[in-house]
C-alpha cells in the first residue's frame, strides 16, 4: 500500500535542521524582548472577513491564494495567510488597545498561502512578526527597522540589502493615485490583472510579478514626489535617524508591498543567495488599520520574517549550542546498568546525553552516536568498569588537545587547526561529571 504524503507546498521540519529554528526563534525572543516586545499566539483560523477587509480584495493573497472554506455551521474561515491582522482583532478584542503607551508585540507561527510552491516558497511557511501599536512617531519606525536589522545581524546573515519607501496617507495617494493612473492608461501590454487594476487600485500594478509589467514601468511617477509635507517630514526623519545609528538602506520608489493596509514607511529586507524568492522580512506602517477594523484610531507598524528563508541563510557555522553533546556507548551487561545512572548524573549536571539500550557492538554504537551529532562519545565496556574510569572519544568535528597538561575538546575549523590532536582520554568515574561540566563543556 502506497504511504500518505505530505500536501504539496507544505514541508515536515525534522532533526537536525530544527535545531537551527529553535536557535533561530530563541535569538528573536531574546532580541524582541530586550526592545520591550511580547509574545501573543493567536490562532491559525480567522474569519474569512478579517483578511478581506484589512489586506484588500485586489492583492494576490485575497485573491488567489487564501485557504478558505466553510465550517460546519456555514460560516467563512480562512487559514490565516499573514498575522498583522489578527494582532489588532485580538488586541481590539482584548482590550489591550486601551492601555497607555505604545503596544509591542509578538508573534511566531505557521502561515498559508496557496501559492505556487519553488525554493523559498510554500504553501504552510512559518513567519516571525512583531507589531508595534500606538504612536505614529517616526522614531518608533526607525527602532523597528533597527530592531529587525540587529536580529539579521544576530542570526549572522549576511549580503541584506534593505529597501525602504514611503506610502503617504490616504490625502497624499489621492494625487498619486491619479498621476500613476494617466501614466499607467498611457501604455499598453499590461497583464490581465493589471489591466483590471488599473483602474479598481493602481498603486497594486507597481506590485505585478510580471517582468513584462514591470518593465512598463520604467519613469512612472513615484509616490515620494506626491507626499504631503507630513508624509514628506516623517519620511526624512526616518532616514535621518537611520542614517544616525549608521543602518544603511536603499530607497526603493516603487516598493508598494503585496498587502493594502500599509500608509506611510514601508520596507523589506532582500537577501543575496535565495534566488528569486528573496525576500527574508518586508513590513511597514498601518495607521488605517486598527479603524478599518471596526476600532479607535490607532496607528501601527511590524514586520514579518519568513523564517524558512532565514534558515536557508544560516551559515553552517551557526550556534551549536543545542548540539547533544554526549553518547554514552555501554558495552556489555555490567557496563549497561552502570551506564543508566551515569547517564541520569550528566543530565542533572545540565549535559545532554543518550545512549542505546540494545547492548550492540562499540562500532555499532559509535555509527549511532555520529548519526545524532553528538559531540563525544563516553566509552565503558568491562575493562574500564574494572579500572572505574572511561575513555571520552571526540566525535566529528571536535578533537582533543593538550593545554596546560589537560586534555580538552576544540572544534576542527577546517584546516585553520594545527598540533597533536589525541583520539581518546581516560579519565576516573567519580571525576567525569567535573570533568565533563568544567573542561569540556563550561555549564
Ligand atoms: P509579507 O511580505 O507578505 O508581509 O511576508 C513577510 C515575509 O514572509 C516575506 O518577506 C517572506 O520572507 C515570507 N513569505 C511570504 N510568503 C511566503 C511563502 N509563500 N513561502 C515562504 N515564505 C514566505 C506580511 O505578511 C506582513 N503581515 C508583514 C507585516 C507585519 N507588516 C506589518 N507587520
Amino acid at each position: 500500500m502506497a504511504i500518505i504524503r505530505a500536501i504539496r507546498g507544505m514541508k515536515d521540519i525534522l532533526p537536525p535542521e530544527t535545531s537551527r529554528w529553535q536557535w533561530v526563534e530563541t535569538k528573536a525572543r531574546e532580541t524582541f524582548e530586550r526592545y520591550g516586545y511580547r509574545e501573543v499566539r493567536l490562532p491559525v483560523l480567522e474569519k474569512t472577513e478579517l483578511f478581506a477587509r484589512s489586506i484588500g480584495s485586489d492583492t494576490d493573497i485575497v485573491a488567489k491564494e487564501m485557504y478558505t472554506f466553510t465550517d460546519r455551521r456555514g460560516d467563512s474561515l480562512t487559514l490565516r495567510p499573514e498575522a498583522t491582522a489578527q494582532v489588532v482583532r485580538a488586541c481590539l478584542e482584548n482590550g489591550l488597545m486601551k492601555a497607555p503607551g505604545v503596544k509591542k508585540l509578538y508573534l511566531m507561527g505557521p502561515m498559508f498561502r496557496y501559492e505556487r510552491p519553488q525554493k523559498g516558497r510554500y504553501r504552510q511557511f512559518h513567519q516571525i512578526n512583531c507589531e508595534a501599536l500606538g504612536s505614529d512617531a517616526p522614531e518608533l519606525d526607525a527602532e523597528v527597522i533597527l530592531m529587525l536589522v540587529d536580529l539579521l545581524g544576530q542570526l549572522g546573515i549576511k549580503d541584506l540589502r534593505l529597501l525602504i519607501n514611503s506610502l503617504g496617507c490616504p490625502e497624499c495617494t489621492v494625487d498619486f493615485k491619479a498621476q500613476l493612473k494617466l501614466f499607467l492608461a498611457a501604455q499598453e501590454g499590461w497583464c490581465d490583472d493589471c489591466r483590471r487594476r488599473l483602474d479598481t487600485n493602481p498603486l497594486r500594478v507597481l506590485d505585478c510579478k510580471s517582468q513584462h509589467c514591470q518593465s512598463l514601468l520604467v519613469g512612472s511617477p513615484t509616490m515620494e514626489d506626491s507626499l504631503c509635507e507630513d508624509c514628506s517630514r516623517h519620511y526624512k526623519r526616518v532616514q535621518f535617524l537611520l542614517d544616525g545609528v549608521g543602518v544603511a538602506y536603499e530607497k526603493k520608489p516603487h516598493l508598494v508591498r503585496g498587502l493594502d493596509y500599509y500608509t506611510r514607511t514601508a520596507f523589506e529586507v532582500t537577501a543575496a543567495g535565495l534566488g528569486a524568492q528573496d525576500s527574508v522580512a518586508g513590513g511597514g506602517r498601518y495607521n488605517g488599520l486598527v479603524k478599518d477594523l471596526g476600532g479607535p484610531d490607532i496607528p501601527g507598524i511590524g514586520f514579518g520574517i519568513g523564517e524558512e528563508r532565514i534558515i536557508e541563510l544560516l551559515q553552517s557555522d551557526y550556534n551549536k549550542e543545542s548540539q547533544l553533546k554526549v553518547f554514552l556507548a555501554a558495552i556489555g551487561n555490567r557496563a549497561q546498568e552502570e551506564a543508566f545512572s551515569i547517564l541520569q548524573d550528566l543530565r542533572k549536571a545540565g549535559i545532554s546525553a543518550v545512549m542505546d539500550f540494545e547492548n550492540k557492538s562499540l562500532k555499532s554504537q559509535l555509527k549511532i552516536a555520529d548519526k545524532l551529532e553528538a559531540k563525544v562519545a563516553i566509552i565503558l565496556g568491562d575493562q574500564e568498569l574494572e579500572k572505574r574510569v572511561v575513555g571520552i572519544r571526540p566525535l566529528r568535528d571536535f578533537v582533543l588537545i593538550q593545554e596546560g597538561g589537560k586534555y580538552n575538546l576544540v572544534e576542527i575549523k577546517e584546516k585553520q587547526f594545527v598540533g597533536q590532536v589525541f583520539q581518546q582520554e581516560e579519565i576516573g568515574l567519580e571525576s567525569l561529571i567535573d570533568h565533563l561540566s568544567i573542561t569540556y563543556f563550561k555549564t
